[in-house]
């Protein structure tokens, strides 16, 4: 009964959850892309991170943060977690790359995992009813 019952809504829970990690600069421009699709909730924190390069770039390549020698050299980062039906994940990620990528390193990347199921604690409301 149950397992029929995922059956019939499978469409509905059909979600992902993209944590995006960004220049905090582009932080406004993300806002409008999620916007413009009409995404839900998004939730946003503020962390230091390093890619590849290890936080040092061309310009950059001092070993050193205020005078602590460093092999690695974190930078600041915005993290943003935004569950959206699975639909959406590849015109977001492709107007992300059409609106923020600079060419440059530290442009940031996108994680894409998936989610079994939301609930809407207020009214019971589930899967992408949810979101
Ligand atoms: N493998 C990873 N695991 C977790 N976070 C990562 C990873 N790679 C990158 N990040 C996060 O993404 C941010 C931007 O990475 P970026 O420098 O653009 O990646 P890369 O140098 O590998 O192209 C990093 O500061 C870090 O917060
Ligand atoms: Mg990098």
């Amino acid at each position: 009964m149950v397992d029929k019952q995922r059956c019939e809504h499978w469409e509905e829970k059909d979600m992902k959850e993209m944590i995006l990690i960004i220049r905090p600069e582009k932080l406004e421009i993300l806002k409008d892309i999620l916007d413009g699709f009409q995404t839900g909730g998004m939730t946003i924190s503020s962390v230091m991170g390093c890619g590849t390069q290890r936080g040092f770039t061309g310009e950059n390549s001092v070993n050193q943060i205020k005078g602590f020698k460093t092999t690695i050299n974190l930078l600041p980062k915005i993290r943003v977690e935004v569950v959206v039906r699975n639909e959406l994940v590849e015109e977001i990620i492709t107007e992300v790359r059409d609106r923020m990528a600079t060419n440059h390193v530290g442009d940031g990347k996108i994680f894409i995992r998936s989610i079994d199921d939301a609930v809407r604690i207020r009214t019971g409301e589930r899967g992408e009813a949810a979101l």
